[in-house]
C-alpha cells in the first residue's frame, strides 16, 4: 500500500529536510546514462551482479549476485543488523516465512489493493505503468513514449495486483503469496515477540529478507526488481510518541547512510505531503539518493499509526492490546517503520563508489584508473596480499601465513599474477582499500631494520607505508569494522 502511495507521489516531489541546512533540490531529471552503463558493465565484468537466467536469455527483473556482489551485500546487511539489533537494547530480530497466508494479506489490504495502475498497448501488446508513461519507451518506436506514435493504441488504466501468488499443499488447492514486504510477518508475530521476550514499549522488531512484487516495468538495473531484499524495522510505541520517534528514526537512518559511505549531500528527504501518503500514515519521509538515472527512493520512514495492528486484530479476532504495567493504560501500539531496500542500497553504494581517475605519469602520459571507493567496512575484499615475486618461495610462504592470520577476521585475496602495479589496479577496480606486499625488504635482504615488515598500499591515495607483520591484524581491524 505504501508503495502505491509513494509511487503516485513520485512525479510531484519537493525536497524537504527538517534538520540540515536546506540543500537545493538537484534536478530530478538530470541523469548520466554513460556513467550508469559503465557501472553495469563493471558489475558484470568483475562479478558483482549478473542477470538471473542469463544463460537462457535472462529473467526480467531478477538478479544474481556474484562472488563480490554477495560480499558487498552481506557487509551491508551485517552492518544494518549490527547497528539496528545488536547495538540497541530496544530492537529484536526475527526471520519470518516468505510464503504468506492469504488471510494475512487480505487483512493488511494487499489482496484487495496492492496494485499499480497499468495500461496495455493493443498494437504491440506491451504493458506499461500508467504513472510512468512519460519515462517509458514505446516498444515499436523506442524514441517516443508509449501513446506518442500514431500506431499506439493504449487501453484505459486498470489496476494490476503486484503480488506473486502460488499454490501449495498435497492437492495444490491452498493459495499463498510470496510476501510483498517483510513487514507483515512482524505485525503478525508482534504479540509472540512481546510475550516471549518480556520487553516493554517502545521496542522494535527488525527483519531483513526477500520480498517479491510482480513489477510491471522492472528497470534501472537492480533498482526496481521483482525479487529483492528489504531491511525493515517496525518500532512499536505509545501513540503520544509516534511523531517524535519518526523524526528520531529519520535522523538515525541518515546517520547510517553516512557510515556506509553515502554522503548526506547526495541524499534528499521528501516529506510526503498530505493526500499522497497512505491514508493511515500521519507522516512519511522518503530518503532518496542521486542515482545516475535520477533521484530515487532508497528508504521510507513512515509513521503508520496503529493501522497494521488494528487490521490484524480485527482479521484474526484476537486482541493485540498492550497493557502498560506502570500507568495501567491499555492501548493498541502505534508503529514507526523505517523500511530500506537492500538491493537499492547496494546499487547506491556501487554508484557512489565508482570513480575514474586520470593519472599522468612522469612522461606526461595519461591513464585512467577505475576505482570503487567503498568505505572499508563495505568493501567486498578488505586486503589484497601479494608477493613481489611469485617465484620467490620465502615471499610466497610469508604471504600465505599472513593470509591464514587475516582470513578468519576479514575477506582477503591472494594474487601473484603479473606486475604488482597491475595487481593493485585489479584491486582498485573492485574497491579493495588495502594491499599488502611482501618484498625483499620483508626478508631482510636490504638490511635488518626492515626485516619482518610489509608494504601497505592505500587504494584512494595510492600512498604506501611499512608495517610490521605482527601489527597488521590490529591495524586492519581498526579500519575495516
Ligand atoms: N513495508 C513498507 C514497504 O514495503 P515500500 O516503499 O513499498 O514500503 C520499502 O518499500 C523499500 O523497499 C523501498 O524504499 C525500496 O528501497 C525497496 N523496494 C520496494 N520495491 C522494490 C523493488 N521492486 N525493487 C527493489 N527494491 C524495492
Amino acid at each position: 500500500m505504501a508503495a502505491c502511495q509513494s509511487r503516485l507521489a513520485a512525479s510531484r516531489r519537493a525536497c524537504f529536510d527538517p534538520r540540515a541546512p536546506i540543500i537545493p533540490m538537484a534536478n530530478k531529471d538530470v541523469t548520466d546514462p554513460a556513467r550508469m552503463e559503465k557501472i553495469v558493465s563493471l558489475c558484470k565484468r568483475r562479478g558483482f551482479i549478473f542477470q538471473a537466467g542469463e544463460l537462457y536469455g535472462g529473467l526480467n527483473g531478477c538478479w544474481d549476485y556474484g562472488p563480490l556482489g554477495v560480499e558487498l551485500k552481506r557487509n551491508l546487511k551485517d552492518y544494518w543488523w549490527r547497528k539496528t539489533v545488536q547495538e540497541r537494547e530496544d530492537v529484536l530480530g526475527m526471520d519470518g516465512a516468505i510464503l504468506t497466508m492469504e488471510q494475512v494479506l487480505v487483512s493488511s489490504g494487499h489482496v484487495g489493493g496492492f496494485s499499480d495502475p497499468m495500461v496495455d498497448c493493443k498494437t504491440c501488446k506491451a504493458r506499461f505503468r500508467a504513472d510512468n508513461l512519460e519515462t517509458s519507451q514505446c516498444k515499436e518506436k523506442p524514441s517516443v513514449c508509449p501513446g506518442q506514435s500514431p500506431k499506439c493504441e493504449l487501453t484505459e488504466p486498470r489496476e494490476f495486483n503486484l503480488m506473486l501468488q502460488t499454490n501449495f499443499g498435497a492437492t495444490g488447492d491452498q493459495i499463498a503469496y510470496l510476501r510483498p514486504e517483510t513487514a507483515q510477518s512482524i505485525f503478525c508475530q508482534y504479540k509472540n515477540v512481546l510475550d516471549s521476550n518480556r520487553v516493554k514499549l517502545p521496542f522494535g522488531i527488525a527483519q531483513c529478507g526477500k520480498s517479491f512484487r510482480n513489477e510491471i516495468n522492472p528497470r534501472n538495473f537492480t533498482f526496481r526488481s521483482r525479487e529483492f531484499e528489504q531491511m525493515e524495522i517496525e518500532y512499536f510505541c505509545h501513540p503520544d510518541d509516534g511523531m517524535r520517534l519518526t523524526e528520531e528514526w529519520l535522523a538515525e537512518r541518515l546517520k547510517f547512510y553516512g557510515e556506509i559511505g553515502i554522503p548526506r549531500e547526495k541524499l534528499h528527504i521528501l516529506d510526503v505531503p498530505d493526500g499522497e501518503r497512505a491514508f493511515y500514515s500521519k507522516k512519511t519521509y522518503d530518503i532518496e539518493y542521486e542515482f545516475p538515472f535520477g533521484i530515487q527512493e532508497l528508504e521510507g520512514v513512515a509513521y503508520r499509526t496503529n493501522y497494521d495492528l488494528g487490521v490484524h486484530e480485527k482479521g484474526a479476532g484476537k486482541s493485540l492490546v498492550y497493557f502498560d504495567e506502570e500507568t495501567k493504560e491499555k492501548f493498541l501500539p502505534h508503529v514507526v517503520e523505517p523500511s530500506a531496500g537492500c538491493d537499492r542500497t547496494v546499487l547506491a553504494l556501487i554508484c557512489e563508489a565508482f570513480d575514474e581517475e586520470v593519472l599522468t605519469d612522469d612522461k606526461g602520459k595519461e591513464d585512467v584508473r577505475t576505482v570503487l571507493r567503498f568505505v572499508p567496512r563495505m568493501a567486498p575484499i578488505k586486503v589484497g596480499i601479494f608477493p613481489l615475486l611469485k617465484k620467490n618461495d620465502e615471499q610466497v610462504r610469508i604471504c600465505r601465513e599472513i593470509q591464514r592470520t587475516l582470513q578468519p577476521w576479514m575477506t582477503v585475496f591472494y594474487d601473484d599474477g603479473g606486475a604488482v602495479g597491475r595487481r593493485y589496479r585489479r584491486q582498485d577496480e573492485v574497491g579493495t582499500p588495502f594491499c599488502v606486499t611482501v618484498d625483499f625488504d620483508t626478508l631482510g635482504e636490504n638490511g635488518p631494520e626492515l626485516a619482518g615488515t610489509v608494504t601497505i598500499r592505500h587504494r584512494d591515495s595510492m600512498a604506501q607505508e611499512r608495517l610490521t607483520i605482527a601489527a597488521l591484524l590490529p591495524w586492519l581491524l581498526e579500519r575495516v569494522r
